[in-house]
């Protein structure tokens, strides 16, 4: 009997973490000076599916225990469920644990934004004929958002196929930084030495922002591991807009996909477009001719593509099941690890204002999200081993690549550029970019 019921909960657990993979608990942080509680639970299925029932925000998992944030009926709910448990208080944000001050002064091999501005600085310097850093926009708190651009001839705007790449819309999935970056680094560094990077490299204009917000990144790393959002006031006093809802195409849609509740973790904004980060993404993308793109977020390992807002497939259907399937064939042989697709409302959740449903919808070219690894909550979550950082870069590389190349052969036909002209039209007054260069 009781191996049964363990047996349900397990299979309870599964269930949940598909349904709910990445769907935000929680995600408010507590206020400056406030007492909080955290908690940890050994490391097991059956504890961290409890964690999951009880809504508790996961901070970080150390040593085999996965540490939580606790409100007082959080501790009354796990008494209940007669898990386990550690708890410590500390004064928010002043957190004293050990690993996070760990994180917070180092972060390892991750990126913070002063990191992964001179990262892109060192490519553009060992590379200047091949790498070029733009600034496409600040952030609230008045960070530089920055792109990439690799092509041979890269102070030019040549004929070539022009790539979007996009990292970390959301602050805690760190490794979505790592991807993008090190895919442009590899293309850098492998040029002279691989004639198929060369080949892509010369035919295409790849454009990467590895880091869409900066300043949920930064909160991440130096007060909560858990944020989600950027870090916008709302006038409720809370904090914080989901970027990732905030893309203009059938803005609102509904409330499921993103809601009007500005402490939502899936707070959509005031308006379409109301955020200085997705605006310096729409305002790159509208001056481009871009003929694919992929924003990477984590957790789930999958592949997913338009539409978000409805569960009718859209016109393309088949293409972007297509190239989903050819990317999803190429980088399962890399480490032996399956990344599902399918259209994203129906393989994950309902969503409206993401960007890939801005990029699909205004310019109907193929647009994916790539949630990296792991596939739930109980493999880490949103926190990959700084060891595993190369590994998923790896497995992702022949789907960027080849990405890139479906962009070079079909650079020939664009049936939507007089969609784009229209949308650009519309945007003209917004639109500026400044290189770095000073
Ligand atoms: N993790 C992403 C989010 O919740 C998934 C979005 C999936 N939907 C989509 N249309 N791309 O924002
Ligand atoms: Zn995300």
């Amino acid at each position: 009997m009781k191996i049964k019921n363990k047996i349900t909960k397990i299979r309870a657990f599964v269930l949940f973490s598909i349904a709910l993979a990445l769907v935000p608990v929680g995600g408010q942080p507590p206020n400056d000076g406030k007492e909080i509680t955290i908690i940890s639970v050994e490391k097991s299925a059956e504890f961290v599916a409890t964690l999951y029932e009880l809504e508790l925000d996961c901070l970080f998992e150390w040593e085999g225990r996965i540490y939580a944030l606790a409100r007082p009926q959080d501790l009354e709910g796990l008494d209940r469920s007669a898990v386990p448990y550690f708890f410590e208080t500390h004064k928010f944000p002043a957190l004293k644990h050990p690993q996070l001050s760990v994180l917070s002064s180092i972060n390892g091999e991750y990126h913070s934004y002063k990191e992964i501005e001179a990262d892109l600085d060192s490519l553009q310097a060992a590379h200047p004929n091949l790498a070029k850093v733009y600034v496409i926009g600040r952030s609230l708190e008045k960070r530089n958002i920055y792109a990439l651009k690799i092509s041979d001839n890269v102070s030019l705007d040549e004929e070539e196929a022009e790539v979007f790449f996009l990292g970390c819309h959301h602050a805690r999935e760190w490794i979505s930084v790592e991807v993008p970056y090190l895919l442009g680094k590899f293309l850098l560094e492998n040029y002279d030495t691989n004639a198929e990077v060369r080949r892509l490299v010369n035919q295409s204009e790849v454009w990467i922002v590895p880091l869409v917000n900066p300043d949920g990144l930064e909160y991440t790393i130096h007060y909560y591991r858990y944020w989600r959002k950027n870090r916008r006031l709302n006038a409720d006093g809370s904090y914080g807009v989901d970027l990732n809802r905030n893309y203009g195409y059938l803005w609102g849609y509904d409330n499921k996909g993103s809601s009007p509740e500005p402490g939502s973790a899936v707070y959509r904004g005031t308006a379409a477009f109301s955020e200085p980060e997705t605006r310096a993404v729409r305002d790159l993308f509208l001056q481009k001719n871009f003929r694919a793109m992929i924003t990477y977020h984590s957790y789930s390992q999958v592949i997913l593509y338009p539409w978000g807002y409805t569960e009718t497939p859209s016109g393309k259907d088949s293409l972007l099941r297509q190239i989903a399937s050819q990317m999803s064939a190429l980088m399962q042989p890399v480490n032996g690890r399956l990344y599902e697709f399918g259209q994203a409302s129906a393989k994950l959740y309902l969503t409206n204002g993401t960007t890939d449903d801005w990029t699909f919808g205004t310019a109907g070219i193929p647009s994916f999200t790539i949630e990296l690894p792991p596939i739930d909550q109980l493999w880490g979550g949103f926190f990959n081993p700084e060891v595993d950082i190369q590994t998923i870069f790896r497995e992702n590389l022949p789907a960027a690549l080849y990405l890139i190349d479906w962009s070079i052969q079909n650079f020939g036909f664009s049936d939507s550029a007089a969609k784009r002209d229209a949308a650009r039209l519309r945007f003209t007054h917004h639109l500026k970019m400044h290189s770095t260069e000073k």
